[in-house]
């Protein structure tokens, strides 16, 4: 199945420069949605993955699925502000401006096997914060996917040469 087909791209969005890419299309069809989990989830077949983890908010929507795929638990990882109970928090850089993520202090145990689930990598700055949070926790990262990765960005090189996993369905 051609995913790429339920890829939207607007230029200009929300700035100047960016070419935002919509997966709103994916989600909206339900042979393109259950094929993007199934791939997103067969990338750590052979991993015995405990926790999935997913930004705020694309990577909820992927994450679940995937989480329920994997028989994993599901951990989200939020903006300031969101969640009721002790934080760990990182500050990153984003493609278009900057932002902050948090999750529960004690949402990752010792030893767990994590994967990080995301819609799109841009400049990897999400993914780093998250990665960070997580191992702070004592998590092991064992794989980091995304359903689009923006080539030129290079952050897959980047993540890579610390030597996580990192997979893509689609490369713009
Ligand atoms: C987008 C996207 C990723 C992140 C990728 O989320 O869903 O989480 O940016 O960019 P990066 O690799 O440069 O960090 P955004 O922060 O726009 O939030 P949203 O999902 O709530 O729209
Ligand atoms: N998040 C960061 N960059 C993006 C882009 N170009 N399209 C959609 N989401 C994004």
């Amino acid at each position: 199945m051609d995913l790429e087909k339920y890829v939207a791209s607007i230029p200009g969005f929300p700035k100047e420069g960016i070419i935002f890419r919509d997966v709103t299309p994916m989600l909206q069809d339900a042979e393109a949605f259950k094929e993007s989990v199934n791939q997103l989830a067969g990338f750590v077949k052979d991993e015995d993955v405990d926790v999935v983890v997913g930004p705020e908010s694309r990577g909820f929507i992927f994450g679940c699925p995937v989480a329920l795929e994997l028989n994993a638990g599901f951990v989200p990882v939020r903006k300031p502000g969101k969640l009721p109970r002790e934080v760990v928090s990182c500050k990153y850089d984003l493609e278009y401006g900057s932002n902050e993520i948090q999750m529960h202090k004690d949402s990752i145990k010792k030893g767990q096997k994590v994967f990080i689930v995301d819609d799109l990598l841009a400049t990897g700055g999400t993914v780093e914060a998250a990665i960070k949070l997580v191992e702070e926790m004592g998590g092991e990262v064992v794989g980091l996917a995304f359903v689009i990765e923006l080539v030129d960005l290079k952050a897959k090189e980047r993540l890579e040469a610390k030597g996580y996993k990192v997979y893509s369905i689609l490369q713009y």
